[in-house]
């Protein structure tokens, strides 16, 4: 627990207790975390779509699995007791097999992934229609249509239509009118975005007001040009140090204090001009031979991740961040866009 907090200042005491309120908001705890990192976006959504999952959450399943595995042999040693004096009915040996898989949940998506991702399935529009009808679709939450059910902005939040097709094409009818995807084309979506990424700082409550003048600095700061000037210096970096600045209980540079990871989620390093202007998981996309991923689009701070993390919860609102962002039925909804979005 320690290494999320290298250089508060706060005492023993208090850490252990916001580290435990922390353990406490982000449910399964920062285990569940691990498998989501090496996802996000990008190249790694990209064979993700093709392979399902990317070699890094396989990694870390099979981290689960291991630790899974040391509590198995323990349990196989008495069980070989066990057995050797009572052996096991096949109903108890199938329960007995399903505790000690820990990393059950994701063999269902291994199966989507190889059953349906693997083929390219047409995934019928029915299908998505049911999936902003339920609750849980894509983790524990209200369903999409609850929220989403008018072009009416009175009567529909972003005057956002998810009860037919057509109106999950059109997109937001409330200005800023936009599309939620362009056919085709999954991996640069809103939709994608929405479902997958988490609003930053980890944990921040769903309702923490988006409008804020620290928020605007930072949207200022990107929009003319992202330079390192004496705005950014006094107005925008301390921002990423104050445990206060955005509404969540921890500083950013708690989690991204430099470009090595572990430590610091993603990679990134938001403790200096350089660091931010790098970008995230530089060290792993040189391993592949590629660029960073960039956060900050200097003028464009709409198309910056830095900028939308800030501003864009993840959805059904109010959804844990611990909840699985590479849901099969994710995978399955951005499947259906890369297809086309037919409404068939
Ligand atoms: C309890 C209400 C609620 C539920 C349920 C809900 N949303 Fe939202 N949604 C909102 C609110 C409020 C906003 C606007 C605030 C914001 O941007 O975070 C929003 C914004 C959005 C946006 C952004 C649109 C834009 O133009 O920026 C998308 C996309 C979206 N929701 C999709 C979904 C999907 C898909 C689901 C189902 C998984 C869902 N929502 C479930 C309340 C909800
Ligand atoms: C408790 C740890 C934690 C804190 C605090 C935190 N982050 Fe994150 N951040 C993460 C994790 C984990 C991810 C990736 C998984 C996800 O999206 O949930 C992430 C992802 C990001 C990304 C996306 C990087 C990419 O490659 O797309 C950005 C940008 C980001 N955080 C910025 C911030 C900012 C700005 C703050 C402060 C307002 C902040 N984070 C606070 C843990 C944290």
């Amino acid at each position: 627990m320690i290494r999320l907090f290298p250089d508060a200042n706060w005492t023993r005491p208090m850490r252990a207790l916001l580290a435990l309120a922390v353990i406490g908001a982000l449910g399964i705890g920062m285990a569940g975390i691990l498998p989501a990192f090496a996802q996000e976006d990008g190249e790694a959504d990209q064979s993700n779509t093709t392979t399902g999952m990317s070699p890094a959450t396989e990694a870390d399943d099979d981290e689960e699995n291991d630790e899974g595995d040391e509590d198995e042999d323990e349990d196989e040693d008495e069980d070989e007791e066990d057995q050797s004096s009572n052996p096991l009915t096949g109903l108890e040996a199938y329960y007995q097999k399903l505790d000690s898989e820990p990393a059950y949940a994701s063999s269902l998506e291994a199966a989507v992934a190889k059953l349906v991702q693997n083929r390219d399935i047409a995934i019928p529009y029915d299908y998505i229609a049911t999936l902003m009808r339920i609750p849980n679709a894509f983790g524990e939450g209200a369903a999409c249509v609850v929220c989403h059910s008018s072009s009416d902005p009175e009567h529909s939040y972003r005057g956002l239509d998810l009860t037919t097709c057509e109106g999950i094409k059109t997109g937001s009818t409330e200005p800023p009118a936009r599309p939620l995807f362009e056919p085709g084309n999954a991996a640069e979506s809103l939709l994608q975005r929405r479902l997958r990424d988490n609003r930053m700082p980890y944990g921040v409550a769903f309702d923490a007001p988006t409008d804020t003048s620290h928020i605007r600095a930072i949207e200022t700061w990107i929009d003319d040009g992202a330079n390192n000037d004496e705005f950014f210096q006094q107005e925008v970096l301390p921002l990423f140090e104050d445990p206060r600045a955005f509404g969540g209980l921890l500083a950013c540079t708690e989690c991204h204090l430099s470009n090595q990871e572990p430590p610091s989620f993603h990679e990134l390093d938001l403790t200096s001009y350089e660091g931010i202007m790098l970008g995230a998981d530089s060290v792993a996309k040189a391993e592949e031979g590629l660029p960073p991923v960039p956060i900050v689009v200097p003028g464009d701070a709409a198309a910056s991740r830095l900028y939308q993390r800030l501003t864009e919860n993840r959805m059904p609102a109010g959804i844990e961040p611990s909840e699985n962002r590479d849901h099969p039925n994710i995978q399955i909804m951005m499947q259906w866009i890369d297809q086309g979005a037919s409404c068939d």
